[in-house]
């Protein structure tokens, strides 16, 4: 297995608490997903990273079955506690080494996985192997509005100056690529993206506990002063702007489903 990529053993207690569906928002997600990737109730769908079944799910009532891989025991171990009688199987394996056959799947989904992957080219490749040759992989993702609010702003902005973005830079696919990876490793985008629109709130005490408590994977590799340094210059910065820690402010976001055929040949 891998030892590089990032594994979400660390988070499995908290992830469903940190980052489930706001309220509302799961229905609509999930239906972005199945319009995208034009799932039949009799397709078998392939999830990479499958974590906790945030997505597998939900999805699984629309499909016939999803089939997932995570190397996290703990994060599986939390899917297998929900698990009803959903048509969901996890598998502890790595996305670069599917144990899974060939032209087997008529969809995919991936969804925050290919920045936790050193490797994630091969990964790709994997997928390709295990879909049937018009089957689609959708790539989602969850976004915050490109303008952030005065206050988000403010606070991340005093957070990187401290921090160094630098220093939370992904193993796997980088920021700077999110947009346009797929294509640049040849898979053909397909239909139009769906696209679901909703307004978070969070107050500024939430977003530097969260932070501080190293909640995103990005800052497990921080050294401990660093974190402090910067929970620390976002409290002073949100002191010198007279910002209350706990007046909510919005965070208009976006979950965007984009579907892509393998590439050919
Ligand atoms: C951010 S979580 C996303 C889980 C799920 N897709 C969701 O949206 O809730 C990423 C998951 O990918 C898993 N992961 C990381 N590298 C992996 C790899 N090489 N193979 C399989 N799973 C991996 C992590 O353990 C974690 O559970």
């Amino acid at each position: 297995m891998s030892s590089e990529s990032i594994v979400f053993d660390p988070a499995a207690g908290y992830y469903d608490e940190t980052r489930g569906f706001a309220p509302g928002v799961e229905g609509p997600a999930i239906a972005a997903m199945v319009r995208a990737g034009e799932f039949a109730p009799d397709s078998r769908i392939l999830e990479v990273g499958i974590g906790t079944g945030r997505i597998a799910l939900p999805l699984a009532a629309h499909v016939r079955s999803v089939t997932g891989v995570d190397l996290s025991r703990g994060m599986i171990d939390r899917l297998l506690a929900k698990r009803d009688d959903q048509a969901v199987y996890p598998v502890l394996a790595d996305a670069t080494r599917l144990p899974l056959p060939t032209n087997a799947f008529e969809g995919a989904v991936a969804v925050h996985i290919f920045h936790l992957i050193p490797a994630w080219q091969t990964a790709l490749q994997e997928v390709a192997r295990a879909l049937k040759p018009d089957g689609r992989l959708v790539s989602a993702y969850y976004d915050q509005a490109e303008k952030l609010s005065p206050v988000h702003e403010l606070l991340s902005a005093a957070w990187d100056e401290a921090v160094g973005r630098d220093s939370m830079e992904n193993v796997g696919v980088p920021r700077a690529r999110y947009g346009t990876f797929l294509t640049e490793e040849g898979w053909r985008q397909v239909g139009e993206p769906q696209v679901y629109e909703y307004t978070q709130t969070r107050t500024p005490r939430e977003h530097v506990r969260r932070m501080e408590q190293r909640v995103w994977s990005q800052c497990w590799r921080l050294p401990d002063e660093v974190v402090v340094r910067g929970a620390t210059a976002m409290r002073e910065a949100a002191a010198r702007a007279g910002i209350d820690l706990d007046a909510p402010f919005e965070v208009p976001s976006t979950f965007k489903a984009v579907a892509y055929l393998p590439p050919e040949g």
